[in-house]
């Protein structure tokens, strides 16, 4: 048996293990998923541990994007972005950042078209990195907006775009085709917050928020009732799963059985 994990701390929240277990039952894999709690001081041990013995690959989260690079080889990606989210082993112990691809995917599938969209990115934390990034290489103009500005001009900086503070946003977004929410505004326990005011919205957005607790933010409620398109967190974190288990297992990912395990899980959360 092929042992998985994700590394975090805390993690015993985390819906990877419900995701991946899913699909690896559905494709009769003889392999499990874990998730591990590991102390910031511990995390080379647990890294080059894993590798010792055998893992199939790893998942990081939440304290450890950043930190991960020291003791993994980056791929192009993930050392511009300046986290990893995906580990695997077979060939030394590799480190990728699938976040981009897995917010690029969440789109598509609802038919958005990225290249040459105009997007409004809100926040500069490591979630906007990975999607200002990915998005810029497949030629995206994006406008990032943040409460503090030098992380927004840093971030602008190094992809072409153009920073601003928050306090614009909403009077900003007439021209622009797709507003990404990557902060933690309007997550539990913060459901009355919102990062725009509904009248600021228009029905030619798509509005899209990588939040999901709650999976239909107040962002996404306003957004809806004028009309626009919305996407919520869920894709972003399916297809992020799904795009490390093609890496990890070199097989098609059951993309719609990772869905439904994690949909089913959080409505046992509620
Ligand atoms: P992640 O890796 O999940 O993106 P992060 O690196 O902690 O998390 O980034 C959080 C983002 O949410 C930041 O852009 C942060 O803004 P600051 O750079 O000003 O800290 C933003 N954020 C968090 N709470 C916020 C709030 N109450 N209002 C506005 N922005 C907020």
């Amino acid at each position: 048996m092929k042992v998985f994990g994700v590394i975090g701390n805390p993690v015993e929240h985390s819906l990877s293990p419900a995701m991946h277990n899913a699909a690896f039952r559905e494709l009769e894999m003889d392999c499990v998923y874990h998730p591990f709690r590991v102390a910031p001081e511990y995390l080379g041990n647990a890294i080059n541990g894993a590798n010792a013995l055998g893992f199939g690959g790893l998942n990081v989260t939440v304290p450890h994007k950043e930190q991960t690079l020291h003791f993994v080889k980056p791929d192009e990606l993930a050392l511009q972005i300046g986290a990893v989210n995906t580990i695997d082993f077979k060939n030394g112990i590799r480190g990728y950042n699938t976040d981009g691809l897995g917010a690029e995917k969440a789109l598509t599938e609802k038919g958005i078209r990225i290249k040459g969209a105009n997007i409004s990115l809100v926040g500069a934390g490591g979630a906007a990195k990975a999607i200002a990034y990915h998005f810029s290489n497949l030629g995206a103009n994006i406008d990032i907006f943040n409460r503090t500005l030098r992380r927004a001009e840093e971030l602008a900086r190094v992809v072409n775009g153009h920073a601003h503070g928050l306090d614009i946003l909403g009077k900003s977004l007439e021209n622009c085709d797709i507003l990404i929410n990557t902060t933690t505004v309007g997550m539990y326990p913060n459901l009355s917050e919102s990062v725009v005011t509904r009248e600021q919205l228009h029905s030619d957005l798509v509005v899209f928020d990588i939040v999901y607790n709650p999976l239909e933010t107040k962002l996404l409620q306003e957004a809806r009732a004028v009309g626009a398109k919305t996407i919520d967190g869920v894709g972003m974190l399916v297809h992020q799963g799904a795009e490390a288990f093609r890496i990890w297992t070199g097989r098609d990912p059951p993309v719609e059985t990772m869905r439904k395990a994690v949909l089913e899980e959080l409505s046992c959360r509620c």
